[in-house]
């Protein structure tokens, strides 16, 4: 595989340093740019995180001293620099909607952490074992940006990257109903305890948008590539609610199924552990071994025990057993900012680049 070099857009926050550490040593992508916004630009990348950083591991050394640059005002010598960019950035939406589109118009693809774009038709919203094939909209994407390069693809919701994968192979018993509640972290927020501390020893009934985003991604993972837009699936009926939790890392999800055609506990067992994608067969190096772990005891998954499980980027799963109401329940559980941000975003970056979507 060629190598990229690739920037980093909203490297002082939380997802962004995640992609620090991720990108460091990485064989395939070396970074060479990092922007934040303007409080940050000009500063090195060390000095404008200075007391955020917020990950276990230190600030990769090289990636450090690399000076901030302005996200907005330096797109064109940020995409003269690079092969592509990352983007987690937090600004309103219709502002960072029209700011990726920039990019990809300065013929700069980019991978996206950002809500902006996720229903945009002609934008491919993957994740890597799940929908793959979505990417091939990019062709259309850009007939209609004019661009020869340059692209926005995203990855979904970080509330989602539990639950969807633990479905997505029993879809052939025809989900009928999925009922789900997501206990998340507050990293997820792009906070620590010390810098969210009414979070300590509390709970939080309320995340703004996210109900309505994770009813509505998986139908959109789960569409089909129908001329030139990604047509959402209008199956199953999903219902959620999304609470704020005291973790630091991981968001869990208990969830209810019901199918046309109910299956065994061990069909569905099988399935689990038999589930593998294109990752997995293309070897793409940020890829999980075994993509869905599934926990025989009761007590399992647990966030602080099993959310580092294959670096972060693999999905846990328990307690699967019939329900009174629905057909099944079982819980699972995804590390957000690994498997469910800069893990998936890297992930699918290593896709495309295995693809060809990023060659000149
Ligand atoms: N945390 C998660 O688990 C997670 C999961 C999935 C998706 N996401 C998404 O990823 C994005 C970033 O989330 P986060 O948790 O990393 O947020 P965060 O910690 O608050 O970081 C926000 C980043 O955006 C930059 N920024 C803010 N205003 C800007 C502007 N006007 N121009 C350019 N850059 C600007 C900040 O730069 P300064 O430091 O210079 O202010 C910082 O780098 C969001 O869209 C979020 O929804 C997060």
């Amino acid at each position: 595989m060629k190598s990229f070099n690739v920037g980093i857009i909203g490297a002082t926050g939380m997802v962004g340093q995640r992609f620090t550490l991720l990108l460091d040593k990485h064989p395939w992508f070396n970074v060479v740019a990092v922007a934040a916004s303007p409080r940050s630009a000009g500063k090195k990348l060390k000095d404008a995180i200075g007391s955020r950083w917020a990950m276990t591991e230190p600030l990769p050394e090289a990636i450090g001293e690399l000076v901030v640059m302005d996200a907005s005002a330096d797109v064109d010598k940020i995409a003269g620099m690079v092969d592509f960019v990352f983007c987690a950035v937090d600004m309103k939406k219709d502002e960072i909607r029209a700011l990726e589109e920039r990019y990809a118009k300065a013929e700069c693809p980019v991978v996206s952490n950002n809500s902006a774009h996720r229903f945009t038709p002609d934008v491919p919203m993957v994740v890597p074992e799940l929908n793959p094939e979505h990417i091939e909209i990019i062709e259309a994407q850009r007939r209609r940006l004019g661009t020869k390069r340059g692209f926005i693809a995203v990855k979904s919701n970080c509330s989602i990257q539990s639950y969807v994968p633990a479905l997505h192979p029993l879809r052939k018993f025809g989900i009928k109903n999925v009922l789900a509640c997501t206990y998340q972290a507050i990293s997820g927020a792009g906070k620590t305890f010390a810098t969210w501390p009414e979070m300590v020893d509390n709970l939080i009934p309320y995340i703004g948008g996210e109900e309505e985003k994770s009813e509505q991604e998986p139908l959109k993972v789960w569409g089909k590539i129908n001329g030139d837009v990604i047509e959402k699936a209008s199956t199953p009926n999903i219902t959620t609610q999304c609470l704020r939790v005291a973790v630091s890392d991981g968001h869990t999800a208990a969830v209810f199924v019901s199918f046309e055609n109910k299956p065994s506990k061990e069909e569905i067992l099988k399935l689990w552990s038999e589930f593998s994608g294109v990752p997995q067969e293309l070897k793409l190096p940020s890829a999980p071994k075994q993509f869905i772990h599934y926990f025989e005891e009761d007590n399992r998954p647990q966030a602080k025990l099993d959310r580092m499980l294959e670096n972060g980027m693999a999905v846990s799963v328990g307690r699967l057993r019939e329900d009174t109401q629905y057909d099944y329940k079982f819980v699972c559980l995804s590390h957000n900012t690994l498997r469910g941000a800069a893990g998936g975003a890297v992930l699918m970056a290593e896709l495309l680049a295995a693809k060809g979507y990023f060659d000149r």
